[in-house]
């Protein structure tokens, strides 16, 4: 449904630009990548346009790529110079405000900017998929779910063509707030009107990841990889959680194929969204004690050659880990200390990841070099009281939990049997279906001596492993 039908009026924008705006939308829905050329097709056509203008501010900021913000605070910059705000839509004054707070890093308030615009326009599409975004971006599953949940009684032509792709957005709400039977139903409903919808079969895998239903994750990817194995922009993240799916079947050569094609290799772009996965993946192999051959060092290599500064402690985290993960312990601490000094220059309230940052970024970054030092008291000291609040620094429940299991892993490994007991208690309960939680408590057993306990525990992780991998197998 275009802006035009829709009755949203957009300044300065011709009918040649309004039809790029259109295909940019769409595009960006469906995460395919001509969404960049339809939104300077927009602006090539109708310089003045407002919602061109703001478009390509947004695309600039979606990647969580620092030189790019910046390239786009730039242009924008420009555009406002010159824009008379008396003479544009209330709406468009609302997406203006909300992409200068983006682009001057207050995701916080170009959130809640696009949530007063949703309330007022529920039609506009584009306030709900960057506002839906910047909830993932700084973890918010309660807005995930309600931003888009609260638009949806508007959207009742049920053939509207962008329907679809909202409901994928509400999916990954649904699942992110916990409730996973009905944000599988409201994913399938996506994929059923729209099988290349993402953002809506990425929201259905991660209600198996969250259910332990591995082989079922590893059926649904293999049922559809045409609509959504390349030429996409979730694609490297997609095959990220098919490897989750393959670990958790004790598959190691499955996964580390999957890191080989898809994840890092000489022909990846460097993208920090995509180096993240990559970290996330090889962390959690470290964690399990498996050797990832040369891969970290490579990993360690792409990330350090992207010379960061302090955008989005998220990112931090994960070149922290490809650092450490690498031995590149200098490197990980000369990144701690720079956002040590950063934070010391002043408090920037408006600033959402320096709150990010001091709170939950530098904790997790120390907490993964102490780790990789063997100092697992003081991972447990670092990440303990913190471990209720990782969501603060953004990414999913999926992303975070190479945090979770690092704690885990320095609770067992420092000794620390109760608390160990605690958070894998925790898990068992929340996650009945998960062989790494089985195995763990199992090693938490030996440790206190209960080899009934551990033999249990073992034989459980076993049959729940060998449902996974025999989907793998019929692959
Ligand atoms: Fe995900």
């Amino acid at each position: 449904m275009s802006a035009q039908r829709q009755g949203l009026a957009m300044s300065g924008t011709g009918v040649e630009g309004a039809r790029h705006f259109e295909r940019a939308l769409d595009a960006l829905l469906f995460f395919r990548g001509e969404v960049a050329d339809e939104a300077q097709a927009v602006v090539a056509a109708s310089p003045d346009s407002v919602m061109g203008r703001v478009l390509c501010a947004y695309l600039g900021l979606l990647g969580t790529e620092e030189k790019e913000a910046a390239s786009a605070a730039d242009a924008f910059g420009v555009f406002r110079k010159g824009l008379d705000l008396a003479g544009i839509s209330s709406r468009e004054r609302l997406h203006v405000a909300a992409a200068e707070a983006w682009l001057a890093g207050d995701l916080h308030g170009a959130g809640r900017r696009l949530g007063e615009l949703s309330t007022a326009f529920p039609h506009d599409v584009l306030a709900l998929a960057v506002g839906h975004q910047i909830d993932f971006f700084t973890g918010d599953a309660q807005r995930l779910r309600d931003r888009i949940g609260g638009a949806l009684g508007s959207w009742d032509d049920l053939d509207d063509p962008w329907r679809g792709p909202l409901l994928g957005m509400y999916a990954f709400g649904l699942e992110e707030s916990g409730h996973y039977e009905h944000a599988e139903e409201v994913g399938r409903q996506a994929v059923e009107q729209h099988p290349q919808d993402v953002w809506g079969i990425h929201a259905v895998v991660h209600t198996f990841e969250m259910r332990g239903r591995f082989a079922d994750g590893i059926r649904f990817l293999d049922a559809r990889a045409d609509d959504w194995a390349s030429g996409n922009y979730l694609n490297v993240h997609n095959w990220w959680h098919y490897a989750l799916y393959a670990l958790e079947a004790g598959d190691l050569d499955r996964v580390l194929g999957v890191y080989d094609s898809a994840l890092h290799h000489d022909g990846s772009e460097g993208l920090a969204m995509e180096l993240l996965d990559a970290s996330a993946l090889l962390w959690r192999l470290l964690l399990a004690g498996h050797d990832t051959g040369d891969r970290w060092a490579a990993l360690a290599g792409a990330w350090a050659g992207r010379a960061d500064g302090s955008y989005y402690a998220f990112n931090d985290a994960h070149a922290v880990m490809a650092y450490a993960g690498a031995g590149r312990l200098a490197d990980a601490e000369r990144l701690v200390a720079d956002r040590e000094r950063r934070l010391a220059v002043g408090h920037r309230p408006g600033v959402t990841n320096h709150a990010m940052t001091r709170d939950i970024g530098l904790p997790v970054c120390r907490a993964l070099i102490a780790f990789r030092q063997e100092r697992y008291a003081r991972v447990v000291e670092l990440l303990a009281p913190i471990r209720h609040r990782l969501g603060e620094f953004g990414g999913s429940h999926a992303q975070r939990d190479a945090v979770q299991r690092t704690l885990v892993e320095a609770a067992l490994r420092a000794g620390r049997h109760d608390l160990a007991r605690t958070l894998l208690s925790e898990r068992v309960h929340l996650r009945p279906v998960c062989p790494y939680n089985w195995l763990a408590w199992a090693r938490l057993a030996d440790r206190v001596g209960d080899a009934a306990q551990a033999a249990t525990a073992r034989a459980r992780a076993g049959k729940q492993a060998a449902e996974g991998a025999a989907a793998l197998r019929s692959a």
